[in-house]
C-alpha cells in the first residue's frame, strides 16, 4: 500500500516539520487506528516527489490488475468486480473525467468511486450556494475535500483527524491546489481555507468556525462510542441552522474483540434535526462487502421551523 505523490521542496519542509510537532502529541486512539498509524511512513524519494504508505494502493498495481481483468472478463461470465468498474466507468467516469483527469493516473477506481458518488450525490441534494464552511472528521487522504472544494464556494474547509494521516491528506491537496492557504497543526497561516486539527485539541476545536456541512465518511465505523459521541456534540453545536449532516457508516463494525460500533446506536440528535434522504451506498455494496454502508443526510432545523407556537 504505497503511493507517490508530486511535492514542492517548500511543501516537504512543511510536512517535516508538521510531523515533528504530531510526533509530540500522545493522543488516545482506538487500537485500530493506533496499529494502523505504526503502517504509514512518508519518504522523500526524489527532489520533487514523496512516496506514502499505509493507505492508499499503488495505482500501477492497480492498472496492471485492470488490463489482466479485462483480457480474462472477455472468456468468462461477469463477476461482481466486473459489474463494479461497469457501474464506474458509466456513473463516474464521465464526472472524473471533465472535473479530476489529474486524479485517474494517480489513484485507483476503489479510492475514486466513494469521494466522487458522495461529491455527485451531495451536488444533486444540498443547494450550491449553501456550502461555503465545511467540517470533516476523518478526511484520510482527503479526496473528497478535494472534490468539494472544487464543486462548492468553500471558504473554508476544517479536517479533525489523526497525527499520521494529516500529512497524507495534505500532500494530496496540496498537490492540486494552493497550498500557502493550508494551515497544518502547529502553523499559523493568515486566512486558512484548508485547516487540520488534531482530535484531543479541544482549544482550537472550540474555535472552530460554524458549518454550513459537517461529513464523516467511514470513520465513525471505527471509534470508540465516546469518540463519535464526542463529534455529533461537536456537529449539534457548530451545525448553522439550515446545515446539512453526512453521515456514510457501516451498518455494523467490530472496533476490537466482543465490540461492535453500530450505525443504529449513534447517539443522533433527538430533536431540531430532520433526515433529509437515507440510502445504501451502491458503490460499497457493488464492491462485494456483506454489511452495508449508509448515508444519512441531516438537516438542522432553521429556528422557525421548530419553535414552539405562543399560542397554539
Ligand atoms: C477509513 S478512514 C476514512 C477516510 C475518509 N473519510 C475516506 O472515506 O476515505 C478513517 C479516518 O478516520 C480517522 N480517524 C480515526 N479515529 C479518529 C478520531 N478519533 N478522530 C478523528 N479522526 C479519526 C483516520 O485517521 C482516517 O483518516
Amino acid at each position: 500500500m504505497t503511493i507517490e505523490i508530486p511535492c514542492t521542496p517548500e511543501n516537504w519542509s512543511r510536512v517535516e516539520r508538521a510531523i515533528a510537532h504530531l510526533r509530540c502529541n500522545d493522543l488516545p486512539i482506538s487500537e485500530y487506528w493506533d496499529a494502523r498509524s505504526s503502517t504509514f511512513g512518508y519518504v522523500r524519494i526524489s527532489s520533487d516527489r514523496v512516496s506514502v504508505s499505509g493507505y492508499f494502493d499503488s495505482p500501477d498495481r492497480a492498472n496492471s490488475r485492470d488490463w489482466v481483468r479485462r483480457l480474462v472478463s472477455l472468456f468468462r461470465p461477469a463477476t461482481p468486480d466486473d459489474r463494479y468498474h461497469r457501474a464506474f466507468n458509466r456513473e463516474l467516469l464521465p464526472f472524473l473525467q471533465s472535473r479530476h483527469s489529474g486524479l485517474l493516473g494517480q489513484f485507483e477506481a476503489h479510492e475514486l468511486a466513494k469521494p466522487a458518488s458522495l461529491t455527485l450525490y451531495l451536488g444533486e441534494k444540498v443547494p450550491y450556494e449553501k456550502v461555503r464552511r465545511i467540517i470533516e472528521i476523518g478526511g484520510g487522504g482527503c479526496l473528497l475535500a478535494l472534490m468539494l472544494l472544487r464543486f462548492y464556494p468553500v471558504d473554508k474547509y476544517t479536517i479533525v483527524d489523526l497525527p499520521a494521516i494529516i500529512p497524507l491528506g495534505f500532500l494530496v491537496l496540496a498537490n492540486f491546489l494552493d497550498s500557502s492557504r493550508m494551515q497544518l497543526p502547529g502553523e499559523k497561516i493568515e486566512d486558512p481555507k484548508v485547516v487540520w486539527l488534531l482530535p484531543s485539541n479541544d482549544a482550537q476545536q472550540a474555535h472552530i468556525d460554524p458549518a454550513d456541512l459537517f461529513i464523516n465518511v467511514t470513520s465513525f465505523q471505527e471509534m470508540e462510542r465516546a469518540d463519535v459521541s464526542s463529534y455529533f456534540d461537536l456537529m449539534e453545536r457548530r451545525l448553522e441552522p439550515g446545515g446539512y449532516f453526512l453521515c456514510v457508516n457501516r451498518v455494523e463494525k467490530q472496533i476490537r474483540p466482543g465490540v461492535l460500533s453500530r450505525f443504529c446506536e449513534y447517539p443522533w440528535p433527538r430533536s431540531g434535526f430532520e433526515i433529509v434522504d437515507e440510502t445504501v451506498d451502491r458503490f460499497a455494496s457493488l464492491s462485494g462487502h456483506k454489511r452495508p454502508i449508509i448515508r444519512r443526510l441531516m438537516r438542522k432545523m432553521t429556528s422557525a421551523a421548530y419553535e414552539i407556537p405562543q399560542n397554539g
